[in-house]
């Protein structure tokens, strides 16, 4: 029997994505909110037995939890075989510690709470800093896809002359595997973070750079400060505008009006989040690695 692939309404494109790449099956289900916003959930194809894959990519979490776990009891309930979790973006990771005394560590209750609900998890470059691995915050088995390699085949194709540069420390791991994967040089900018929408960016470039095309690469572009000051950065440092690249393009608030209005040269993200800037396929390597979980 092939696998059911099913999902929140809107994730409906992600899953049809997703079946259609692992030749499975596309479920039926309605899962619509009461008027008090409890949430209905009924699934009308047949999941007894079968394996399921739950697609869910996690921007907009809280909006999307509940109705998800709902999902994942009600196919548990009605006898699925095994029940993944194909989250392209996962969530909850940036609070990986207790910066301030009662701080709740909600990376871990989060994992805590997908543990209880899925059989397995399949995710896109997570923002790992002060955990190494998944298996610090899920007990059940997590795959993670890295996204270097169709980054770097983009630029290979998209930008002459690139130089790559990673925004703050963190970024190192994501631009170091981008610039080995496509035998770019990088260099990394120092971020300090006061506040939400309140990131400074310092550091050196060197004068080989001004002929470069910058391309600035980072996990995750939610406020978009990060990339936004970057931009800034850069151009007191006398380099070309940047190509702005981001894994996952959240862009909340006015993050993706602001960057376009500084004059970068590109805004481009990976389609791991619907966003106008997709233009980076990974779905591609999420379903190889989902398929393989279902072997
Ligand atoms: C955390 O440090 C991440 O790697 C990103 O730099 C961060 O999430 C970007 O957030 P924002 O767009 O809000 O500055």
């Amino acid at each position: 029997m092939k696998a059911l692939v099913v999902s929140l309404p809107e994730d409906a494109d992600l899953a049809k994505e997703l079946a259609r790449r692992l030749d499975a099956e596309l479920g039926e289900v309605e899962i619509r909110s009461f008027p008090d916003d409890e949430t209905y959930v009924r699934v009308d194809s047949p999941v007894e037995g079968r394996a399921v894959i739950v697609a869910c990519t996690l921007n907009r979490p809280n909006q999307k939890f509940l109705p998800l776990i709902y999902l994942a009891e009600t196919i548990r309930e009605l006898g699925a075989q095994t029940i993944g979790l194909a989250a392209p973006y996962l969530s909850y990771l940036r609070q990986d510690a207790s910066f301030r005394p009662g701080e709740g560590l909600t990376s871990r209750y989060f994992g805590r709470l997908i543990s209880g609900a899925f059989d397995w998890l399949v995710t896109v470059d997570p923002h790992l800093h002060r955990y190494t691995n998944l298996d610090e915050v899920y007990s059940i088995p997590s795959v993670v896809v890295e996204a270097a390699e169709s980054i770097a085949a983009w630029i290979k194709t998209e930008v002459e002359r690139p130089v790559l540069v990673g925004p703050d420390e963190e970024s190192y791991q994501w631009v170091s595997s981008v610039a080995a994967a496509g035998n770019f040089p990088s260099f990394i900018l120092e971020k300090t973070r006061h506040g939400d929408y309140d990131v400074a960016i310092s550091g050196r470039s060197t004068p080989t750079w001004s002929s470069q095309q910058p391309v600035i690469i980072d996990d995750i572009i939610s406020t978009g400060r990060t990339m936004i000051e970057a931009v800034r950065h850069l151009s007191e440092l006398d380099l070309k505008a940047p190509i702005c690249l981001g894994v996952h393009g959240l862009f909340v608030g006015d993050a993706f009006q602001v960057l376009e209005e500084m004059g970068v040269a590109k805004i481009v993200t990976c389609n791991t989040v619907p966003h106008s800037t997709n233009a980076i396929d990974v779905l591609g390597p999420l379903a190889e690695a989902v398929a393989e979980l279902l072997e």
